[in-house]
């Protein structure tokens, strides 16, 4: 803008559709007391133009009327209702441990060409609650374990694209959105986002979180752990993975509860065979943590996947548990147990999705998805040799 006196002549303003010179403000803007740049047209015509694109203006401004947002945090907001409310306020909450939710950035988008899960638009899965496959485990066809095997190898290089990212001083945020691109960038859609409600397209789960982190503002801390849950709808199927991760340097009982969580998960796949008791896992896994001197996670269990992203069977992590039915060859299904540092008690933060340890002790998991196979089972979402080289063990 020309001149030295700081105050813009109507005229001077150019039309926010044309960029010609512009004699008209938008109404409800002037009312609204919105930026007259915004608010500036040339005629009628380019005025009504562009109205689609104009409106939101006004939305945004209401929000902010009602203490919903502000201005200066750009849309950034606490998370509440599972994702169907935000808040600009810390909520109260007895907090279990040292970490603390931060503001979440406003919603992805999705591009057009991309298969969408039912889901996708308003929240609500439709076909997952009320399928048979919620009782009945599903023997998958052979065209289904190709696209699965497909799907599960797009998730492991989306992970391990998160993985290589990983630093002291990235928010996790930044991890969502790296997951978020690099799952679109290979034709997939990222499960989680707006799986009933839940806003982002990954889990980030910070130290005391046991899972469903939810992707904020929060920068990762050297010595923090992190765990990154990644899940990629994909020609009709789901493959979900995820693994802990250390942020710089971590204390060696951090190190030991990562490890032995890892190790967890190997015991539970090595004994998965047709024939063999879906209820077994939880032994193995209960075995290995309790020797370790950690505790087993109860709330949250492995589960089937193909089609569907959550079904039957339901596969506890911990020990006498009362997990019904023995595999068969063309099951699919994930095995994700989380390790406790301290008490196995979780609690919810008023998310409604942030599961914490509730003595604020940390909280390490690994996840794969598995086929069972006539010999055994085949590691669906297992290391590609092109995966990050972060955990000390692997290393020869
Ligand atoms: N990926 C998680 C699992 O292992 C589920 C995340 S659901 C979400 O089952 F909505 F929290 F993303
Ligand atoms: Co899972
Ligand atoms: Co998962």
């Amino acid at each position: 803008m020309a001149g030295g006196s700081g105050v813009a002549e109507p005229a001077s303003l150019s039309c926010a559709s044309c960029g010609k010179p512009a004699h008209l403000q938008c109404p409800k803007c002037v009312q609204l007391k919105l930026p007259r740049e915004a608010a500036a047209f040339c005629t009628q015509e380019c005025f009504k133009a562009s109205w689609n694109f104009h409106k939101p203006v006004h939305l945004k401004a209401k929000s902010s009327e009602s203490g919903i947002d502000t201005p200066d945090n750009e849309g950034w907001l606490y998370c509440l209702k599972k994702g169907q409310t935000r808040t600009a306020k810390l909520p109260y909450f007895d907090w279990t441990g040292a970490l603390r939710p931060y503001p979440i950035s406003s919603k992805r988008i999705v591009p057009a060409h991309i298969d969408l899960p039912d889901w996708a638009a308003d929240g609500i899965p439709k076909v997952e609650p009320n399928s048979d496959l919620q009782h009945v485990v599903e023997i998958k066809t052979v065209d289904q374990i190709e696209r699965m095997r497909e799907t599960c190898r797009i998730a492991r290089e989306v992970l391990d694209a998160a993985a290589s990212v990983i630093r002291p001083g990235i928010t996790t945020d930044e991890i969502d959105l790296v997951v978020h691109e690099a799952t679109i960038a290979a034709g997939g859609y990222p499960s989680p986002l707006n799986y009933n409600f839940f806003p982002k397209s990954c889990c980030t789960s910070v130290n005391e979180v046991i899972c469903h982190g939810i992707p904020d503002a929060r920068k990762l801390e050297d010595g923090d752990i992190v765990n990154v849950d990644v899940t990629v709808y994909y020609k009709g199927v789901h493959g979900d993975l995820n693994e802990t991760y250390f942020v710089g340097n971590v204390d060696e009982e951090s190190q030991r509860l990562v490890k032995s969580t890892y190790e967890c998960l190997e015991k539970a796949i090595s004994i998965v065979k047709p024939g063999m008791r879906f209820r077994e896992v939880g032994e193995v896994i209960n075995r290995h943590a309790t020797m370790s001197g950690f505790s087993v996670v109860k709330s949250y269990c492995g589960h089937g996947i193909g089609e569907l992203f959550h079904c039957a069977p339901n596969i506890p992590h911990y020990g006498r548990n009362k997990a019904v039915g023995v595999m068969k060859a063309g099951q699919t299904f994930s095995i994700e147990p989380m390790i406790n540092a301290g008490v196995w008690r979780d609690r919810m933060w008023p998310d409604a999705w942030t599961a914490v340890t509730s003595d604020g002790k940390r909280s390490a998991q690994f996840e794969h998805t598995l086929l069972v196979t006539e010999s055994g089972v085949e590691v669906l979402t297992a290391r590609l040799p092109s995966s990050p080289k972060v955990f000390p063990w692997l290393n020869v």
